[in-house]
């Protein structure tokens, strides 16, 4: 089987390779997944540089997630069959022909889901969900601003903030992200690097949101933080943009606003049961047609180097998936 393998930690394109390795075997309380598409994520060029706050020991295979068909079951594996349509979040090794993955890790894929929108399904829409469901709620009629809302997480935040009964205002770079975070259900636009986005954010919402969801930090953050009206919270996510952002504590304290600092990764990983849960609800709402992620680009395996690198260059629109 073929698999992109990160040799070194460092600058893109250096140390990642694609190369022959022996099939999978899986081993007792595992399921091997012949993966069908890969989701490429931003943090999967962070972790190849050597920038994520997790570090893997080289050589290792970057990808976080995958959708595809289950070909081969360990001893002691139940409720699974061979040919199963499944995703999962794997943390690494997804780039790749196959994966082998503990079979609790495996989700069955809904009918009427492509294996790339499952691929590109679990990361963006968890961190989405946990933010509004478990660091914060939304109720029906709030106003949400997303930054960056032409992205992965940015549009599973808007699309789960539709779902939620908010109406939402995406904010973005680019006419073209704009015209996606629409596309999934936001009701008004900002172009953040060329508009004021605190008083285009007060001007559309009628004098304030209630929710800001935040990947991208550096300098919008605070003017998203002052577009909060009242009891407004800001869920800090990412910082894309390369800032930690430092936002003036008076204007947390004036209108009783609250910062919310959101790490889904760490969270799942400490509480399994939990993030079983909050998946669960996902699938079940992307079952009754209640979500409606993207689509996403379909690139080979042997462009990896050429995704990652687009996705750190602000250069991706939606969600792209490595097929094999
Ligand atoms: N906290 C958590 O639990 C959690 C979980 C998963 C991911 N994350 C983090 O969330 C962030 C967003 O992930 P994602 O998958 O949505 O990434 P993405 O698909 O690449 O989207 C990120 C967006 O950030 C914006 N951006 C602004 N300045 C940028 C720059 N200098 N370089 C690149 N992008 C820039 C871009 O939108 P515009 O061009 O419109 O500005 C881009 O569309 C990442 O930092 C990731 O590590 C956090």
């Amino acid at each position: 089987m073929r698999a992109v393998v990160c040799t070194k930690l460092g600058p893109m394109g250096e140390g990642v390779v694609v190369t022959e390795r022996e099939a999978l075997e899986p081993l007792p309380g595992q399921v091997v997944v012949d993966v069908r598409a890969a989701g490429a994520n931003y943090v999967d060029g962070l972790m190849c540089q050597g920038r994520y706050q997790i570090k893997f020991a080289t050589p290792y295979t970057p990808g976080g997630e995958i959708a595809g068909d289950v070909s081969a079951l360990g001893e002691e594996v139940s409720g699974l069959r061979v040919g199963d349509r499944v995703m999962a979040l794997c943390g690494f090794g997804a780039f790749a022909d196959q994966v082998a993955v503990q079979a609790e890790s495996l989700t069955l894929i809904p009918d009427g889901i492509g294996y790339g929108q499952a691929a590109a399904f679990v990361q963006s829409y968890c961190t989405a969900w946990f933010a509004m469901t478990r660091r914060t709620s939304v109720s029906p009629g709030e106003q949400v601003l997303v930054l960056g809302a032409g992205g992965g997480i940015g549009l599973a935040s808007v699309d789960a903030a539709v779902a939620l009964g908010a109406s939402v205002i995406a904010a973005a770079s680019s006419e073209e992200k704009l015209a996606a975070a629409e596309a999934v259900g936001a009701s008004a636009a900002i172009a953040y690097e060329t508009e004021d986005l605190k008083v285009r954010a007060r001007e559309i919402s009628g004098g304030g949101v209630d929710l800001v969801v935040d990947p991208v930090g550096g300098r919008h953050s605070e003017a998203a933080l002052r577009a909060l009206k009242p009891f407004g919270r800001l869920c800090v996510i990412g910082f894309t943009s390369g800032e930690i952002a430092s936002v003036p504590l008076n204007q947390v304290l004036l209108s009783n606003r609250s910062v919310v600092g959101v790490d889904w990764g760490a969270w799942a990983f400490r509480d399994p049961a939990g993030n079983r849960k909050l998946l669960d609800e996902l699938v079940e709402m992307l079952s009754a047609g209640r979500l409606h992620p993207v689509v996403p680009a379909e690139r080979p395996l042997e462009d990896a180097v050429d995704v990652m690198e687009g996705l750190l260059a602000r250069a991706v629109t939606g969600k792209i998936v490595l097929v094999p």
